[in-house]
């Protein structure tokens, strides 16, 4: 589809914020993802020459399901928010590709981009500076329509009002302004602002980390149950497993710019293939304090050093530098992320869990 017919087609969709789009079947690809990088320059001095590029997002290979929520965990700097802002086309990619709904949108400009703002919309990490302080709740959540020009049928303060009983806030809270609220509160007009045209695609960027840990499980369960009701699909990015472990069906790892492991939720829980994914797995509390003392909890890994600068990544596995299975091959070859398992795809030489990729190469970098 081209440019012009986007947009066009947006004229005759249904107004309203529970429009009555032709669904995609749960199931199928919604988002496809093939070969992603974003590169941004590092430049230096007076006339701003380039001395390097911070590889920030570095080929990225995945689909995202209708109706499925795709968590993507990884440290912090290892390319998160900016694979979330490359997906819904905040950011332009360096290389590529990305599909929604089977169409390019790899480099679509604001005009083609118009109808599919409504489709696909992101939640961001924090609360407090992701809403105009200056403007009302109301005038808040109805922003996506004036810009969309969408006119729901009983009118928009009906609509906002509706939408905002339906994130769990009251009516009331309409002409009221964001500082006025607690964390947990804002998070949910933030959420009641994504949701206001019933977008396909949600990118929640963190949505719960800047939030007191009581209230983090109140609005991971509010997203699931919209999820539900409304039967969005998810990508929910966060920095370890222990928000996302129980509303994903799928899980990324990432580290450095790349996915390391990609698999169900159960498949990482109870099999890890990558090391990385191990050491983060074995951060994640133990929810019952007996199984640790009986033996029968993780043991727990603590990795060596910090995460390498993404302008200077490691040679071969990137992972390298801080894995204890490390060996020769690993510094000199890339492991190609592949599936190992139906549906589990790893990228390592010395996966756990699986045969090793390269049995011959044995002796350890770093020695116990
Ligand atoms: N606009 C930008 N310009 C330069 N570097 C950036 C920019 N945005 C992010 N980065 C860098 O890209 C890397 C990945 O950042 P980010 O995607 O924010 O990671 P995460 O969300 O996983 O913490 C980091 O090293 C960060 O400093
Ligand atoms: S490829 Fe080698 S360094 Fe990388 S995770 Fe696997 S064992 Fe560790
Ligand atoms: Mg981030």
């Amino acid at each position: 589809m081209s440019e012009a017919e986007m947009t066009d087609s947006n004229s005759d969709q249904p107004k309203g914020g529970t429009a009555t789009v032709a669904e995609p079947r749960e199931g199928e690809t919604l988002l496809k993802v093939s070969g992603l990088k974003k590169h941004f320059p590092v430049t230096k001095g007076l006339f701003k020459r380039q001395v390097g590029a911070v590889l920030a997002v570095d080929g990225l290979d995945f689909d995202v399901r209708s109706g499925e929520t795709l968590g993507v965990v990884g440290e912090s700097g290892c390319g998160k928010s900016t694979m979330g802002r490359l997906i819904t086309r905040l950011l332009e990619p360096t290389a590529g590709n990305i599909e929604f709904e089977g169409t390019d949108i790899t480099h679509l400009g604001v005009n083609g981009m118009r109808p599919l703002r409504r489709d696909v919309q992101m939640i961001f990490q924090d609360p407090y500076s992701s809403l105009n302080p200056r403007h009302t709740v109301g005038s808040i959540v109805s922003a996506p329509f004036k810009l969309q020009g969408v006119k729901p049928e009983g009118g928009l303060k009906d609509e906002v009002q509706r939408l905002l009983q339906r994130v769990g806030l009251s009516p009331e809270h309409y002409n009221r302004y964001p500082h006025e609220f607690s964390g947990g509160q804002r998070q949910r007009i933030g959420i009641a602002r994504a949701l206001a045209l019933n977008p396909k695609l949600v990118v929640a960027d963190e949505p719960v980390s800047a939030l007191d840990v009581s209230i983090q499980a109140q609005v991971v369960n509010l997203l699931d149950d919209l999820q539900e009701e409304l039967g969005l699909t998810y990508v929910i990015i966060a920095h370890d497993l222990s928000v996302i472990r129980h509303v994903s069906d799928r899980i990324a790892v990432m580290y450095l710019g790349k996915i390391v492991e990609l698999t169900d939720r159960q498949s990482l829980y109870d099999r890890p293939m990558h090391p990385y994914t191990r050491a983060l797995l074995s951060a994640v509390p133990v929810p019952d304090p007996r199984r640790k003392q009986s033996g029968g909890g993780r043991e727990r890994i603590l990795l060596q050093g910090d995460v390498p600068s993404p302008m200077n990544p490691p040679s071969g596995c990137r992972f390298h530098t801080r894995c204890w299975k490390a060996t020769e091959v690993c510094k000199t070859k890339e492991p190609p992320l592949v599936a190992l398992e139906t549906g589990h795809q790893v990228a390592c030489h010395h996966p756990e869990n699986a045969p090793d990729q390269e049995p011959g190469d044995t002796k350890l970098l770093v020695e116990k």
